[in-house]
């Protein structure tokens, strides 16, 4: 396929309603907002691609009523007519995936299928937010009261704040806007500044749905900057607030909101780990990894950041792994066999780049790449590291295509080194020994939130949870049972005899 060519891209544009400028707030019809002019740039090409003006505090206030009033008449919607609203959703998704996916990879620079796949993954998650509108389960429990009955059930919980970031630009407010539709919540979505035009683009999709069905309007959008963002996490009227980005932003999202005791859902940053045993099939091990590893040029939460060889396979697996990485095509991310596209932006290269200083003076050994392209745009080259478990680089999460590769003897100091890290998100294992894999999976094992067996640690299925423990943040999307989180849940004990018997036997008879 061509490069997309400037008219193209306009046309894509207008068609998705986005203009050279836009305004950042809505509350059912768009706010003439008046803040900073926010270029969005295509990380391929340095272009400006439009602005959006930002949202302001009183803006955002704005937005907070409204949502607020959309929630008071959204909860009483039957939780399957509003599944039925969030199905529609999904299909005006379908109908614009080849346009929005087209826009997610000019704006966050992704690959076509990636730019695809993320829109699949919102279409995936209506999917499956529509069932759930039928299976909103609480429990009916025996009561140790004769006469009594006790169920618990689940109510809408309010509006619910829903802050992004660049690197799956519409797919996590899928996560969240789908299930808390369904559940019967409000929300207010604030993407990230890198990303504000596939946000608007979903928001219009996402109203004339509503309005199609004369439904109140729930997906309220705020481009804005920190203090917004401030304002949105000490906002009472919001009992939750969902957080997808870096550990440093997450741990001021979840102190402000723990401040005002309110619910938090955190998921931050990853720096995940594939342990490769020496019985493994490596041809799969080696596939899985580059994808893991370089895909979205490594700038997944779920990226592969770490791996771990086993001494008897390390120097061939090295080796093959350098001449893939080498092979890997770069470029710009709407052309056909391009495997990689760029950084989200400058900052992200110099970051890399100031990585690769750090690692060479903490001992680390670059086996390739390590590079920033002589071209525009914000390329990288997929860089291979020899490391060493000692060295404080390894444990932070550089939001850069750089795997770090160490050696070990047994199993279970790999496992070690493999947990010795502050963050829990993704882990896998390469074997085809099933004690190995158990060990890893056991309860002695993998301290992650994801943990895999043959496939590596990044393109997880929206069918089951996702998040990690320890700096990961604890938070769960997607699959099982995430609904409860955007739900409040309320016991209820009714007595429907004539008798007032107290419960652990507590007896009160003041002769009343
Ligand atoms: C993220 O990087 O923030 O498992 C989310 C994956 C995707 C989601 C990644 N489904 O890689």
């Amino acid at each position: 396929m061509a490069v997309t060519t400037t008219t193209h891209t306009q046309d894509l544009l207008r068609r998705l309603g986005v203009e050279d400028d836009n305004p950042g707030a809505f509350d059912g019809s768009w706010i003439e907002t008046r803040g900073e002019r926010i270029e969005s740039v295509n990380p391929a090409t340095g272009e400006v691609l439009a602005a959006v003006r930002s949202a302001g505090p009183e803006d955002y206030e704005r937005v907070a009523r409204a949502a607020v009033a959309a929630f008071g008449a959204w909860r009483e919607w039957p939780a399957p007519k509003r599944g039925e609203v969030v199905r529609q959703l999904g299909d005006e998704l379908r109908r614009h995936k080849g346009d929005l996916g087209a826009l997610v990879s000019l704006e966050a620079g992704k690959i076509r299928s990636e730019g695809l796949g993320e829109v699949q993954e919102m279409i995936d998650m209506c999917d499956l937010a529509v069932g759930m509108s039928r299976q909103l389960y609480g429990k009916a429990m025996h009561s140790e009261r004769p006469r009594h009955r006790m169920y618990e059930q689940w109510h809408p919980l309010g509006p619910v704040g829903i802050i992004t970031a660049f690197n799956f630009p519409v797919a996590v407010w899928a996560w969240n806007a789908a299930v808390a539709a369904a559940c019967g919540d409000s929300m207010i979505w604030k993407p990230s500044h890198e990303t504000p035009l596939t946000a608007l683009a979903v928001t219009r999709i996402a109203a004339r749905v509503l309005e199609a069905n004369d439904a109140p309007a729930i997906f309220g959008l705020v481009v804005a900057d920190r203090e917004v963002g401030q304002l949105m996490t000490a906002d009472r009227r919001l009992p939750l607030v969902s957080a997808t980005g870096s550990v440093t932003m997450g741990k001021a999202v979840g102190r402000a909101v723990a401040d005002r005791v309110g619910r938090s859902l955190l998921e931050l940053g990853g720096n995940n780990g594939v342990v490769v045993t020496e019985s493994a099939d490596m041809d799969l091990a080696l596939r899985a990894v580059l994808f893991a590893a370089f895909g979205t040029a490594g700038q997944r939460c779920t990226t592969a950041r770490r791996l771990f060889l086993q001494r008897g396979i390390a120097a061939e697996m090295k080796e093959r792994l350098v001449k893939a990485a080498r092979s890997i095509p770069i470029g710009d991310p709407m052309a056909e066999g391009v495997m990689m596209g760029p950084l989200i932006n400058r900052k992200a290269v110099d970051t890399m780049m100031s990585a690769l200083e750090t690692i060479r003076e903490q001992g680390g050994e670059v086996l390739c790449g390590g590079k920033r392209l002589d071209r525009p745009g914000f390329f990288v080259e997929p860089t291979v590291v020899a490391a060493e478990v000692q060295m404080p680089i390894t444990c932070e999460e550089t939001f850069a295509p750089i795997l770090y590769v160490f050696e070990f003897d047994d199993l279970d100091e790999a496992i070690a080194a493999h947990n010795a890290v502050p963050q829990g998100l993704s882990s896998a294992i390469f074997t085809l020994n099933v004690r190995e894999a158990e060990r890893f999976l056991a309860a002695t094992g993998s301290d992650c939130g994801i943990a895999n067996v043959n496939i590596a640690t990044s393109g997880a299925e929206i069918g089951g949870a996702f998040g990690g423990e320890k700096e990961t943040g604890g938070g769960r999307e997607a699959g099982s049972d995430s609904w409860k989180i955007y739900m409040r849940r309320q016991t209820c004990t009714i007595n429907w005899g004539t008798e007032m018997p107290l419960a652990q036997g507590v007896e009160f008879d003041v002769g009343a």
